[in-house]
């Protein structure tokens, strides 16, 4: 399959095009930078140079493809506003080119904010609708397209999806940590964060390509539920520093805007993927990970 993916360079992208070249499909990359280009074109991706906001290259592309798989965001965590429009306006090009082709668009959200004091699980709908809610709204606003004869199938990862190299959420609290001379818990961090290894997210998403219909909804999500506080510990250990509870009211100004996450419980099952696609994930445990040193000498996204 001729496969369109935005956010090709970036830490899951980076690993679904890998998959996906893997198996044979024809990969077109977008991309913003020459450095990001040459890495796509390295692995043999084709690429398509623009940025998000350049909603006619991204129209086009999709037009030109037989699938598209959007990860791309840009995670600008001092303006989550922008970040979510961007991500809206993209969803909107995409399904506008895709609208009667009844190609697959895939396309990344998460699992925060679906459900309360309980796991999350696929036949949990999103909240989120319109441009002013989390993520623009646009795992509602794509899934409209599977009405419109487009394959939609929404991914939905685990607020962390880890390993080796990962710059994101783990990584960042690995750097306030490092930063503050201790790694802290929120309160008594028995809040939960379900998890993933990069390597099932980016495998899950080929079998998502390959077999699941329009308008499903799957879980990235290889652990259900770590508490924050082991998390923390295992962060503790790996940089050799003490552990202790941050109290709510000292989130914020301890975390930094991590702690809008960290604070969360963030739960979450995929029994229903694992038997609608027989994704089974293999990949190391977050604590296995953090334990193994991945995250003891990574630079974060923040910085
Ligand atoms: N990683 C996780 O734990 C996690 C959890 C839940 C949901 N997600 C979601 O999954 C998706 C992929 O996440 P990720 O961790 O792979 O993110 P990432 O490593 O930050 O990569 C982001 C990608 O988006 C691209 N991008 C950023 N701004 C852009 C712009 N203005 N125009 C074009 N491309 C732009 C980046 O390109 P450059 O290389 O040029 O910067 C990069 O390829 C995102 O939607 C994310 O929110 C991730």
């Amino acid at each position: 399959m001729r496969v369109f993916v935005t956010g090709a360079s970036g830490w899951i992208g980076s690993a679904v095009v890998d998959e996906l070249l893997g198996a044979g499909h024809e990969v077109t990359g977008l991309s913003r930078s020459e450095a990001s280009a040459a890495v796509l074109q390295s692995k043999g991706a084709r690429v398509r140079r623009g940025d998000l906001d350049d909603l006619a290259s991204i129209r086009a592309g999709a037009e030109a493809a037989e699938a598209v798989i959007h990860l791309a965001n840009k995670h600008d965590w001092s303006n989550p506003a922008a970040s979510s429009a961007a991500e809206r306006a993209a969803v909107q090009a995409i399904g506008d080119a895709l609208a009667g082709t009844d190609r697959p668009f895939l396309l990344a959200s998460g699992v925060a904010g679906l459900t309360q004091g309980r796991p999350a699980t696929e036949d949990d709908p999103s909240p989120f609708h319109g441009p002013d809610s989390p993520r623009g709204g646009s795992e509602n606003l794509a899934l409209e397209f599977a009405d419109r004869g487009v394959r939609t199938v929404s991914l939905r990862f685990a607020p962390t999806v880890h390993g080796a190299g990962d710059h994101g959420f783990i990584a960042t609290i690995t750097a306030v940590a490092r930063e503050k001379g201790v790694s802290g818990y929120p309160g008594d961090g028995t809040n939960r964060w379900a998890a993933v290894h990069r390597s099932d997210a980016a495998g899950l998403v080929a079998l998502g390509l390959a077999k699941a219909p329009a308008g499903a909804r799957l879980h990235a999500v290889a652990e259900d539920g770590i508490p924050t506080r082991d998390i923390a510990e295992a962060i503790g250990r790996s940089l050799g520093l003490p552990v202790t509870s941050i109290a709510p009211a000292d989130i914020q100004g301890h975390f930094g805007w991590i702690g809008t996450f960290f604070g969360m419980d963030l739960p979450a099952t995929s029994t229903a993927t694992r038997e609608l696609l027989s994704w089974e994930p293999t990949g190391p445990t977050l604590i296995g990970d953090i334990d193994a040193g991945g995250y003891s000498t990574r630079t974060p996204m923040a910085e």
